[in-house]
């Protein structure tokens, strides 16, 4: 049972917003998730994908205060458990893999391993728990078509799993669109109640919206997309216990660039990525193979670096023992 949540008891709308909406009898968060979003984008003022995307948010913050749900103690204890990315030292700094329940942003440069990372990943969540995996399968959201059987069927037998298993062990979807990959992501929570998925990769974030909603006057209706997409993510990995990693391109933060402090790079998105994903970790290239990697924004990682190596048989620590 739940009682009705009044539009004025949240944040979300100005005051005269709210008035026009109670002349109209839209009075609470149900009215206006069930109300016809032409009609709303009348009486509001907002264009009808602003309301479409807020519905949306309020149909989810609905659908989440109805659930209330047992798990099984497996599922609590998952909770717990990281994937290792095939270095010790990139491990580390991530607080010993890659976290489930959590997301992880890694943002960087071309070349500088993002794709890379989600590879290792995919192969490295069906090792044991002993080698620092779950035993499980990945999902893998391509958006760039850069997804290659051969590399990680590579990266599999490094790994030391049959090369051919490892792939039937990886859902991959290729989205063309921003709308495509928002449906990608909805399939993707659906899988995740039916299988034992234990990591959910997207490669890359941010490129069908860039693409997409490249003019300045678009940033808004972009950023609204985006922060529901992120959403979505996040609700897979809290829901699910899965381990959620996306990629993301970046761009020269120009007013850095500017005052002088040299060329520093962004990852694309803004506030709406950055608050909402756990923990953002910045790449960069080094000398041949090498790459650092820096932790630059999680509630409890410290700042650190570390350095890693992409080889033949994938992400590994500078020394291999
Ligand atoms: P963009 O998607 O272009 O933004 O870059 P990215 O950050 O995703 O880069 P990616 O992870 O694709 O890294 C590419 C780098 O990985 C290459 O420059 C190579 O150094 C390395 N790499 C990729 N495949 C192989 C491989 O099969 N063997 C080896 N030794 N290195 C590889
Ligand atoms: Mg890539």
């Amino acid at each position: 049972m739940r009682r009705e949540v009044r539009l004025d008891e949240l944040d979300l709308l100005p005051e005269d917003v709210i008035r026009r909406l109670e002349e109209k009898d839209i009075l609470t968060v149900e009215d206006f998730v069930y109300a016809d979003p032409k009609y709303l984008a009348e009486v509001t003022g907002m264009t009808e994908k602003e309301v479409e995307s807020l519905q949306d948010e309020l149909r989810d913050a609905v659908a989440e205060a109805d659930e209330v749900e047992f798990r099984t103690l497996d599922r609590v204890e998952r909770e717990r458990d990281r994937i290792t990315t095939g270095s010790s030292a990139l491990d580390e700094i991530l607080g010993g893999g890659v976290g489930c329940g959590e997301l992880t942003e890694f943002a960087g440069p071309f070349g500088s391993g993002k794709t890379q990372i989600a590879f290792q990943l995919c192969v490295n969540v069906q090792l044991p728990e002993s080698e620092g995996g779950l035993e499980a399968k990945a999902v893998f959201i391509d958006t760039e078509g850069t997804i290659s059987p051969q590399r990680i069927k590579q990266m599999a037998q490094a790994a030391g799993l049959d090369p051919g298993e490892a792939l039937r062990n990886i859902y991959v979807t290729q989205v063309g669109s921003v709308e495509e990959q928002l449906q990608a992501a909805k399939r993707a929570y659906e899988l995740c109640e039916r299988e034992d998925v234990g990591l959910v990769a997207v490669d890359s974030l941010t490129a069908h919206f860039r693409a997409e909603f490249p003019r300045l006057k678009d940033v808004k209706e972009r950023q609204t997309m985006l922060a529901n997409h992120v959403k979505d993510l996040w609700k897979i990995a809290t829901d699910h216990d899965v381990a959620v990693v996306f990629t993301n391109q970046v761009h020269v933060d120009v007013e850095a660039a500017t005052k002088g402090r040299g060329r520093k790079y962004e990852p694309v998105g803004g506030t709406i990525v950055a608050h909402q994903a756990t923990h953002r970790i910045m790449l960069r290239r080094a000398k041949g193979e090498v790459r650092i990697a820096r932790v630059i924004d999680s509630p409890y990682l410290p700042q650190r670096e570390a350095p890693f190596r992409i080889t033949k048989e994938g992400i590994r620590d500078l020394q291999t023992e």
